[in-house]
């Protein structure tokens, strides 16, 4: 109960930064506080590369959780490998959302605010959902983050792929959550199952993480 409370605490104070960052920059990469747009694709690409290397099925349903403003579905209609994909974007802000519906008007259905996707699909990815994170204590952030993966392992037919900045050590600098990539494969490993992991190509420091249910 009290984590509730405290996790509700965390929500609020991300989704004023996000909805400010959204209204100051825009539905572009430096909006969601990405750097450029080369690295963001780059996440999505190693991200979506994964899936539809290990996707039993031919047309897998996809929940991007924490959507931002969209971009992950431009990339799908652009990327002729992925274009088979069937998008479900989520994200916990609303202001996010409504820039999803403006930014896809004939695709509005496919956006919707959330932590999970509403009914099974079969793969959950993440593209830089936890980096932000507004509290220095990371043992409650690293809680935080699996309550989340959680909620959505439940809700995924075949498993969930994110990514996660790392460093040597698990720390918080900036506002920005570094990951230790040995512990997060073995909390993840212990929680859900095999758990892998590889240097996300083109991103200096980005983890891209595959949990793949047997
Ligand atoms: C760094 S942005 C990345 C957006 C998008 N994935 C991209 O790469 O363009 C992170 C997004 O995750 C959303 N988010 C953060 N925590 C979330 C959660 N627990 N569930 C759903 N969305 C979340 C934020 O509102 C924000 O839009």
């Amino acid at each position: 109960m009290l984590r509730r409370v405290i996790y509700a605490a965390l929500e609020r104070k991300l989704n004023r930064a996000y909805k400010d960052r959204l209204a100051a920059l825009g539905p572009a990469p430096k909006g969601v506080f990405w750097r450029n747009q080369s690295t963001q694709i780059a996440r999505f690409d190693a991200l979506l590369n994964l899936v539809a290397t290990v996707t039993p099925v031919a047309n897998p349903t996809l929940g991007d959780v924490g959507c931002g403003y969209g971009a992950m579905l431009d990339f799908i209609q652009k990327t002729p490998r992925y274009q088979n994909f069937q998008y479900f974007g989520i994200d916990i802000n609303r202001a996010m959302i409504n820039s999803c519906k403006q930014q896809f008007p004939d695709q509005k259905h496919l956006f919707l605010v959330g932590k999970h996707p509403p009914s099974p699909v079969d793969f959950c990815v993440f593209s830089g959902t936890f980096n932000l994170c507004h509290t220095t204590d990371i043992s409650l952030w690293h809680d935080y983050i699996f309550a989340n993966l959680q909620q959505c392992w439940q809700r995924s037919r075949y498993g969930l792929a994110l990514n996660l900045l790392c460093g040597p050590k698990a720390e918080i600098k900036n506002h920005i959550f570094y990951a230790e990539r040995q512990k997060f494969i073995a909390t993840a490993s212990q929680l859900f199952g095999p758990t892998h992991a590889r240097s996300t190509p083109h991103v200096a420091g980005d983890v891209t993480f595959l949990i793949a249910k047997p």
